[in-house]
């Protein structure tokens, strides 16, 4: 297991310090830490653990219930693909597998150079524009799968 450097160790402690009298003080602190910290591994919930006295199991089957929480880092671009029932009907698993298939990776996967993650979505409340897709927030209505290279590239090119 990998160790916590003291500059991790300091955050996740002033976050729960921030929560601990909260009326649902392990959401607000897993949100932080998901927000501040980008992921939630098991040392980090060891360590929420220590601090609220709440459960590592109890902590572990909040994080992996919620997609919100990742136990692994999550890319810089991270691409939520809604495979809901309008946006499945409308295609969106050939959307989702061409993103695959581009870049090498799975649903919850994440490329080697930090750059994408892939997320498959249960419905984001977009069923009109169907099938969406977002990265980083921006929405993609009505997406097509001759889309999905140029999509990758424009987020490439910001790299270069
Ligand atoms: S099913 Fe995709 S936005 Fe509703």
């Amino acid at each position: 297991m990998q160790k916590l450097s003291e500059a991790a160790v300091a955050q996740i402690n002033a976050i729960c310090d921030r929560h601990i009298n909260d009326k649902t003080p392990l959401m607000m602190i897993l949100s932080d830490i998901q927000k501040e910290y980008g992921y939630v591994p098991v040392e980090v919930q060891e360590l929420v653990s220590e601090k609220t006295g709440i459960s590592v199991a109890e902590i572990y089957g909040v994080v992996t219930f919620y997609s919100f929480f990742s136990l692994k880092p999550k890319g810089k671009y991270i691409i939520g693909c809604c495979l809901g029932t309008a946006c499945y009907v409308k295609g969106a698993q050939q959307i989702i597998d061409k993103f695959s298939e581009i870049l090498g990776i799975g649903p919850g996967e994440t490329t080697e150079d930090g750059l994408f993650t892939i997320d498959a979505l249960r419905c984001i409340g977009a069923c009109g524009i169907a099938p969406a897709v977002t990265i980083n927030g921006t929405v993609y209505p009505k997406m097509e799968v001759g889309q999905v290279a140029d999509v990758i590239a424009q987020y490439r090119s910001k790299e270069d």
